[in-house]
């Protein structure tokens, strides 16, 4: 097996470990990297990211409780607020000084499209700029954060690659697909993502029709996918009358084995069509990929020989080259 979970260029990046709307009056517990985090929001509107467990005996701060954006840390009482700092020891008394070691040590943190975004040491990657977010044409619809029991490289290699597409997604948008991919070049699609330009012929069964706002049997789609180091993926898929529909795929390692999965949608339909409707089909694609994921044991080798490579690999060859020079993995 191939471990990262402990390279320090990951503790530099940002990690979507919950969607905002799951922040609200009681402690979020998230797992990040082998490390257990608490989440709340304080008093000050902002969301406290600590690592979950209290400086006094350990007890894990996400089984307390928040009031008025302060958490109590169940075992003696302790309070936490505004940037994570311990506001109250009940058994000294309200006069005695609070020890400088009593204050949690706060985790870099910021509210981005939909989600809480985590950085567990000295941020040196930017969250990419996903623009439509900013287009009033567009709207944003966020989907759960959910645990997949398979590891976050393992995950953005599945999304970099399409020709899985006609055999994982038959139940979806594969099913007869040309199993046929032609040669893929590689661009810089902007300033944040990097992968390729494609066009498809899609199946667009019923449930596929609210998505692709099509009645046809089939749709042709534009499409790029592309990653941004070290675990986001971006697909983009364009429509014949203009209608464009984004995804942000957001990989997030819990460990080496598990991640937190999400994805978020930008669409610049005419908002009419309900947001769950919308989703469901992109959940349906979703659920093809965690079952046939689930089953692959182990993290993805990332050694240049510990898979067989074909040319439809080229893109996600290419992600894990540049994830495995910044990890300092040997390749
Ligand atoms: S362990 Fe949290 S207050 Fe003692
Ligand atoms: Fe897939």
């Amino acid at each position: 097996m191939t471990s990262f979970m402990h390279a320090e260029a990951l503790r530099t990046a940002w990690y979507p470990v919950a969607e905002l709307t799951t922040v609200t009056d009681a402690p979020v517990a998230v797992r990040l990297l082998g490390e257990s985090i608490v989440l709340w929001r304080a008093t000050d509107g902002a969301i406290v990211a600590a690592p979950d467990q209290c400086p006094h005996r350990q007890a894990p701060l996400s089984i307390g409780t928040v009031a008025d954006g302060e958490l109590t840390c169940v075992y003696h009482g302790w309070r936490f607020g505004d940037g994570g700092r311990c506001t109250a020891v009940p058994s000294s008394g309200s006069d005695a000084a609070i020890p400088p070691a009593a204050h949690l040590k706060q985790l870099a943190v910021q509210e981005r499209y939909g989600l809480v975004w985590v950085c567990p040491g000295e941020p040196a990657f930017a969250i990419p700029t996903i623009a439509p977010d900013t287009d009033p044409a567009f709207r944003r619809i966020n989907t759960p954060v959910e645990p997949w029991t398979t590891s976050a490289p393992r995950l953005v290699d599945n999304f970099m690659d399409f020709s899985h597409f006609p055999w994982v997604h038959t139940g979806t948008f594969g099913a007869g697909q040309d199993p046929f991919v032609p040669k893929l070049d590689l661009e810089q699609l902007d300033d944040d993502f990097f992968g390729y330009r494609y066009e498809v012929e899609a199946n667009n069964p019923d449930e596929a029709v609210a998505v692709s706002g099509s009645e046809e049997e089939t749709v042709h789609r534009w499409m790029t996918t592309g990653f941004a180091l070290p675990f986001l993926v971006r697909s983009t898929i364009r429509y014949a009358d203009g209608l464009e529909h984004i995804l942000l795929l957001c990989c997030t390692p819990t460990d080496d084995l598990n991640s937190l999965f999400t994805f978020v949608v930008w669409r610049n339909d005419d908002h009419t069509v309900d947001p769950a409707e919308i989703i469901a089909f992109d959940l349906a694609i979703g659920a093809e990929d965690k079952a046939m994921l689930e089953r692959v044991p182990g993290t993805l080798p990332l050694s240049r020989t510990g898979v067989a490579n074909v040319q439809s690999d080229k893109p996600s060859v290419e992600w894990r080259r540049r994830f495995a020079a910044l990890i300092g993995a040997d390749q």
